[in-house]
């Protein structure tokens, strides 16, 4: 994954270039700049900023990680103002913040965690935290024509992709395509108020950390 999301950093925003998702993301970057106005958010696997440069324009301060440094090379020119501060960290280790954050965003990585890893995840996401916090995960749906297809699937139900990159390298990817209800099981008991939104590419899913945790 990490020398994937390297190799693929000065590619990646093209992602967003594709015309038939255009209407999905303007209502995506809308969701994001309305949930997280005037909080302090704490963003993992924020990859080269593409999002947290809407959460900027609304949040107080956002502290946007990730594991790859060349996708931060990449996301700190976008010089998005003083409020954003941009740092290496591992999502499933994040460091107790001196202030837990008031709001938490994890933008298309969910996909990329085994099935079994996702409970360490959301422990890791949520310490830093403060209970009560609003949290959005997003990702993929899959549709058929414009999403990579499925090349294999493993004995614990991980599904793979096979992506070439322009230098003509081959990479299999773990790219999990999880359904509603396996989203919200996944919070459940930790969580209030969850809910997902599903449109044809992408997914949502909001709630609230719990109060007690
Ligand atoms: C599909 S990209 C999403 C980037 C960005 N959130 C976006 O939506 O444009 C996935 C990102 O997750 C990062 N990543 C993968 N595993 C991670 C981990 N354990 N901790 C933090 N970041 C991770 C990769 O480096 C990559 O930048």
């Amino acid at each position: 994954m990490i020398q994937y999301y390297a190799a693929r950093a000065r590619e990646y925003d093209r992602i967003y270039d594709k015309p038939e998702r255009q209407s999905e993301l303007q209502i995506l970057r809308t969701f994001i700049e309305e949930t997280f106005r005037n909080e302090r958010v704490c963003e993992v696997a924020c990859g080269t900023g593409y999002w947290t440069q809407y959460v900027a324009k609304t949040a107080t301060s956002i502290w946007a990680t990730d594991r790859t440094e060349a996708t931060l090379e990449m996301a700190r020119t976008r010089k998005l103002g003083a409020h954003v501060k941009f740092d290496c960290q591992d999502a499933f280790n994040l460091p107790l913040p001196p202030q837990p954050f008031t709001a938490g965003l994890a933008g298309f990585l969910w996909s990329h965690i085994s099935k079994p890893d996702i409970q360490k995840f959301l422990s890791s996401f949520h310490s830093a935290l403060k209970p009560g916090s609003i949290v959005v995960c997003m990702d993929n749906v899959f549709a058929e024509g414009s999403s990579t297809p499925i090349s294999r699937t493993d004995s614990i139900g991980n599904t793979y992709q096979t992506r070439r990159l322009e230098n003509g390298s081959k990479h299999e990817v773990m790219k999990n395509f999880p359904t509603e209800s396996e989203l919200l099981k996944a919070v459940e008991g930790i969580s209030t108020d969850a809910t997902v939104q599903c449109y044809k590419y992408y997914w949502t899913l909001t709630y609230r950390t719990s109060l007690s945790h």
